[in-house]
């Protein structure tokens, strides 16, 4: 079995063929996600940012017998022609993608928005956490001829204000927007576009926010669950969507967060009133 949680083998995606971009090592959602479609039978493509994190992720994706294992940086287009043309010679057509891609500089991730957010770093993070979204999108709806099923990921501080999240926050709300405008250009043609918006998990991208730990710590304390995200969560939610099971929903934000988004007032904070 595949490096990653225990997953039911199945045939939910049999047949299915699709790119999973934004895998940088095993605790990426991008991973955790990708290994659910392959026991469930589905042929993946990945594509990775630099050089550098070849060495983790061409093991990964090995193990899962991907087809195409290949760079591409979502800020530079002849990166992402060759990357897409990669896919389109190895499969022709695909079922579905996932992105699962997003960068902010770490001035941006910390204090104060209003004093912190500086137009360069601003315009950055938009760029590779934002049209990265439509432009994969868009390319590989270009490889869709019979429909399929696009997935990204995002988080609550689209919604609300979560501390240190701040330019993050609103390049997931642009992101958000982005999948319900796409939906609805994509859907004559059967191609689904959804969001998922994952509670906090211990991954790369976490470690750059300032209080990552604690946006775990207080996800778990809060949530109705009672517990942490898990990726299991994640992974299943992704199959549900990219799977024929999610043939009716599309344009949707699904919180997969242990139900930390619902409580507006935390019994611990009520009790200390
Ligand atoms: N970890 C969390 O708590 C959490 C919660 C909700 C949503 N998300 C979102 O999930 C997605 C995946 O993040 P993750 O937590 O798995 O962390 P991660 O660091 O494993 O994944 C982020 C990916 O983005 C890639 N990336 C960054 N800049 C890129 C570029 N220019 N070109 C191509 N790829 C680039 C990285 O290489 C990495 O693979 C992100 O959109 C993140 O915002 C994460």
């Amino acid at each position: 079995m595949a490096e990653g949680f225990d997953m039911p083998l199945g045939a939910l995606m049999k047949g299915k063929k699709g790119l999973v971009m934004g895998v940088a090592n095993a605790n990426s959602i991008a991973w955790g996600i990708a290994s659910q479609l392959a026991a469930q039978g589905a042929e993946l493509a990945f594509t990775y940012m630099g050089e550098s994190l070849e060495r983790r992720v061409r093991p990964l994706a090995e193990s899962v017998g991907a087809k195409v294992i290949t760079q591409a940086d979502v800020s530079d287009d002849p990166s992402m022609d060759s990357a897409f043309a990669e896919v389109e010679k190895a499969f022709g057509t695909i079922d579905f993608l996932v992105h699962s891609v997003a960068f902010a500089n770490k001035n941006e991730l910390q204090g104060s928005f209003v004093e912190n957010t500086t137009r360069d770093s601003f315009l950055m993070a938009m760029n590779i956490s934002v049209f990265s979204f439509v432009d994969s999108a868009r390319r590989a709806a270009k490889l869709m001829p019979n429909g399929g099923s696009i997935v990204t990921l995002t988080y609550l501080g689209a919604e609300r204000v979560i501390p240190n999240y701040n330019t993050m926050g609103v390049a997931k709300a642009a992101l958000e927007a982005a999948t319900r405008y796409a939906a609805r250009d994509l859907g004559p043609g059967k191609i689904r576009v959804n969001a998922i918006s994952a509670g906090a998990m211990r991954t790369l991208s976490l470690a750059g926010i300032s209080g990552g730990r604690g946006m775990i710590a207080q996800g778990r304390a809060f949530s109705a669950l009672k517990e942490d995200t898990s990726m299991e969560g994640v992974a299943g939610t992704a199959l549900y969507l990219l799977s024929d099971l999610g043939r009716s929903t599309t344009g949707e934000v699904l919180h997969v967060d242990a139900g930390f988004h619902i409580i507006g007032l935390p019994d611990e904070l009520a009790a200390e009133a």
